[in-house]
């Protein structure tokens, strides 16, 4: 029987046998897409160790990880050997063991064994780094829900996608937010298409404020940004984008619904001012910038 290399014997067998029992997928009818990934992971894997042992026609032990029903079909002893240490090694990542001791255990050459670990480390810091983001996504996802809940909806935290569909109805005004001056230019501004569009004194002089927090905001803690100000039926929309940092995703909850928290010397008051008159704060944030969208309510007010 023909072997990867002609000292292999003993406990490595049986790790390597008893572990690998488990059936690869049956043909290209694949029945998800995480099993694909899995595949191709396995495929990537013998392909790097067949590299490291200059063995030819790499590229077709590739995509046979497609199509094999099981290792066991595999006539070529050498070759079913590869595939069974990629599915080992791939268990050992799925089960959190520490890869170089694994990899100690087994009595290959110095030199396969470091092709080994590179490769399989590789992988683990693909699968970690895919693991890190499902997490992150997860607490943004928790973050959306509680502020959604805790502000009874008037605060709604949504991603990239969303922002175009508040960008409707008719343009009022657009300004560049970059300088001081350019806060009160923009309340100004608002005052002014607030005025035209009819709506209420006293609703503008609210309205203003909270305009005022936001662009002051993007002044305080962003880079430069613009605002824009929509009207669509009764309801103006309010955009306010920025370049920043984007909020920290870890203090969230903090920064938009406790009342007197700031990350700097600071009022923190701009986002409960907000958050009590407008109809609806939105938020998209990232650390490419951040889009605050205020709905305000022109219901029985424009006239
Ligand atoms: N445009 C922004 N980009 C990044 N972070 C922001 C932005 N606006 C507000 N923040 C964060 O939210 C916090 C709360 O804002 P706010 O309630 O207006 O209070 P303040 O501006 O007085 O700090 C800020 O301290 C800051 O950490
Ligand atoms: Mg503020």
């Amino acid at each position: 029987m023909k072997r990867l290399f002609t000292k292999r014997r003993g406990k490595r067998n049986e790790a390597v046998e008893q572990q690998t029992s488990q059936k690869l997928s049956p043909s290209l009818a694949f029945q998800s897409f995480m099993q694909m990934n899995e595949q191709a992971t396995i495929g990537w894997i013998v392909y790097q160790l067949a590299d490291g042992m200059d063995i030819n026609k790499k590229e077709e032990l590739f995509l046979q990880s497609f199509s094999l029903h099981s290792i066991d079909n595999i006539t070529d002893e050498k070759m079913k050997e590869l595939y069974q240490l990629a599915q080992l090694g791939l268990g050992w990542i799925t089960n959190h063991d520490v890869i170089e001791e694994e990899i100690k255990k087994l009595d290959y050459p110095k030199p396969f064994r470091d092709v080994l670990l590179r490769t399989l480390n590789e992988v683990h810091a693909s699968k970690t780094l895919t693991e890190m983001d499902k997490e992150k996504d997860q607490v943004w996802e928790v973050y959306r829900d509680v502020i959604y809940s805790a502000t009874q909806g008037a605060f709604l935290l949504i991603d990239k996608a969303k922002i175009k569909q508040y960008k409707t109805g008719n343009l009022l005004c657009e300004a560049d937010i970059k300088e001081r001056q350019d806060i009160s230019y923009s309340r100004n501004l608002a005052k002014e298409a607030f005025t035209n569009a009819g709506l209420k004194n006293s609703k503008v002089m609210s309205y203003n404020l909270i305009i005022s927090e936001a662009v002051t905001n993007v002044i305080k803690h962003a880079d430069d940004g613009k605002m824009f100000i929509h009207q669509k039926d009764d309801v103006f929309h309010v955009i306010i984008e920025d370049n920043g940092p984007g909020f920290p995703l870890n203090i969230l909850p903090k920064t938009t619904l406790l009342a007197g928290f700031s990350t700097k010397e600071s009022l923190g008051q701009g986002f409960s001012l907000m958050i009590k008159m407008a109809e609806q704060v939105i938020l998209e944030t990232s650390s490419n910038g951040s889009t605050l969208i205020l709905l305000l309510d022109g219901k029985g007010e424009i006239g």
